[in-house]
């Protein structure tokens, strides 16, 4: 299995996203790191630990930042309720799985021991990534990949161009974009076709408990809106670690807009290569809804 570190702000999709890495064969995550996005730290930190309780994993969770590196915070708590996982009463967790380190040692710590390079996973706003890059250049040696979930080449999720994890903290992405590492940017082109329909929210309630679970918490995403489908914006970066296949994924290069009057927090996507500029990222820009509606439910039957 693909040793990962997934760094998480749940939230609801990332509340499956993790289910289905926990559960997998092919993914080996050593340690969750937090970080303010959909709520604040210490609710998503909460959420992640009452997650790992409910899956009875014990894997390490360490705290991340708590605010963005310059903007002023923002959060989706619109989406995924006031807690940033309405909708399923979780048992409090007993377990002490927190860290006492910072995300970000805990990250370099993990990286360094490992054998295998390691492929970080942030499914929340980048200040975590960002900074670990900064506090510890070294660490770019032993990163095999950096698949994250945010921009678009498009429209935008929150606001017009901005999609929410580049827009609730532009200056850690534009870290990331400029990094230099192997990057995957799994984006709203793809998570806008990652949908979940009311039958196969039903599907989930008699699978197990953890679709049991992620159908309650559903009834709450997005105010319980789901006859157009939720978005499982998270779940594709876990599927493209594992199903690259049902993606369709351009080299190209990629660049976070900071000054713009109407249109900072969104990802430039230079498609057509007017920059003239060499490829930073790979940009998945395509995905088969029917391969990704297939493995999303295999790997949730999976889960317990
Ligand atoms: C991203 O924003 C968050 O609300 C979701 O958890 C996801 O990571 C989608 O834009
Ligand atoms: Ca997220």
């Amino acid at each position: 299995p693909r040793p990962i570190i997934i760094d998480t702000d749940p939230g609801i999709d990332d509340a499956v996203a993790l289910a289905i890495a926990l559960y997998s064969e092919g993914l080996d995550v050593r340690l969750i790191t937090t970080v303010a996005g959909n709520v604040g730290l210490e609710k998503v930190t909460l959420n992640a630990l009452r997650l790992l309780k409910f899956f009875g994993k014990n894997i390490p969770v360490a705290l991340g930042a708590d605010r963005p590196l310059i903007k002023e915070p923002i959060d989706a708590s619109d989406i995924h309720g006031s807690t940033g996982m309405d909708g399923f009463d979780f048992e409090e967790p007993t377990e002490n799985l927190v860290l006492e380190e910072h995300a970000v040692n805990a990250m370099y710590r993990v990286i360094m021991a490992s054998e295998e390079p390691m492929t970080l996973v942030p499914i929340g706003p980048l200040t975590n990534i960002a900074l670990l890059l900064r506090l510890y250049p070294e660490v770019k040696g032993k990163i095999a990949e950096i698949v994250l979930m945010g921009g678009s080449t498009g429209r935008g999720n929150s606001g017009v161009m901005a999609e929410f994890n580049i827009l609730a903290d532009p200056e850690a992405a534009k870290i990331v974009f400029q990094s230099g590492l192997p990057l995957v940017m799994v984006g709203l082109d793809v998570g806008l076709k990652a949908l979940v329909y009311p039958e196969d929210s039903e599907q989930l309630k008699d699978m197990n408990q953890t679709g049991r679970m992620i159908y309650q918490l559903f009834q709450k995403y997005r105010g319980g809106s789901m006859k157009t489908g939720l978005k499982m914006y998270d779940s594709c970066a876990i599927a493209y670690l594992l199903q690259p296949e049902m993606f369709q994924v351009v080299d190209t290069f990629v660049d976070v807009e900071l000054g713009g009057s109407l249109t900072t927090g969104c990802t430039v996507v230079d498609l057509k290569g007017y920059l003239g500029k060499a490829s930073n990222a790979k940009v998945c820009v395509d995905l088969d809804p029917q391969m990704f509606k297939l493995w999303f439910m295999e790997s949730l039957k999976k889960c317990n």
